[in-house]
């Protein structure tokens, strides 16, 4: 049988699979599971979305998903979500330092900056998302929960920092695949001796020559496995330090 993940009250298998049907019905006795989908391509495109096809029980696409203290809304199709990162997420509130100025450069539906200011003592955080769909939703999240340290901007990484007359101590770079190649923008943005957290998708063997190429020379604190991503795949967390600028 195939894997599912859930994303607030909306399970979606990872794959088509024979039988599925039955399956999904079986998956909707589930507590609190009122719909069941699969997804029919992977996460593409700027925005990293997906469509799916719903399977049994309500025909919905928004949901409200909890983790760690924090709530948010949206809809599965038009905005991208993983809820396989929340101990990633955690992972980076327990490091954030008292008064800390945070980026999240793809910000999404608000779940990482919202996830920071619900668990550490960030001064502010601020967010940037290229997704009109997502940043509605994120902008939405900020009242449902209340965070008042929290600031977020629509539009391109590329067009909002520069106009930005801040630096800050910690960088966060959630966009697997492309991250690196914004990774010049973030050293323009990190403060002396600031922290830059860049994903990658990486084969077990590429770990870490591949990534080590990719990071331009800067010092290396720390390199986390959070996720498999297909066989012998992995999501990758480099903690960069950015000790000159
Ligand atoms: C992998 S998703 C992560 C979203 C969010 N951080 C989360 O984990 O739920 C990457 C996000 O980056 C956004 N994005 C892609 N290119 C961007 C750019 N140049 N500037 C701002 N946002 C961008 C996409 O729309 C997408 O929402």
């Amino acid at each position: 049988m195939t894997s599912f993940d859930t994303i607030g009250s909306i399970a979606i298998f990872s794959e088509e699979f024979k039988g599925m049907k039955k399956k999904a019905e079986e998956v909707l006795k589930i507590r609190n599971i009122e719909t069941v989908a699969v997804k029919t391509k992977v996460h593409s495109g700027v925005f990293r979305t997906r469509k799916i096809n719903i399977l049994a029980g309500k025909r919905k696409k928004e949901t409200t998903h909890k983790e760690s203290g924090a709530e948010v809304k949206l809809n599965v199709e038009t905005c991208y979500f993983s809820p396989r990162l929340s101990n990633e997420r955690l992972r980076i509130s327990e490091l954030i330092k008292k008064d800390e100025n945070v980026l999240v450069m793809f910000s999404g539906v608000g779940i990482y900056p919202i996830v920071f200011s619900k668990n550490s003592k960030a001064k502010e955080i601020v967010g940037v998302e290229i997704n009109p769909k997502a940043h509605k939703y994120a902008l939405e999240n900020l009242g449902l929960n209340k965070v008042k340290n929290v600031k977020l901007y629509k539009g391109n990484v590329n067009d909002i920092l520069p106009k930005l007359r801040k630096k800050f101590d910690r960088i966060v770079m959630p966009l697997p695949k492309d991250a690196d190649e914004f990774l010049d923008l973030a050293v323009k943005k990190i403060k002396k001796n600031g922290i830059i957290h860049l994903y990658d998708f990486e084969k077990e063997e590429d770990i870490p020559d591949k990534i080590l190429e990719k990071i331009k020379g800067l010092k290396v604190v720390k390199i986390v496995k959070c996720g498999s991503f297909g066989p012998g795949k992995f999501r990758v967390c480099v903690d960069l330090k950015v000790d000159k600028v």
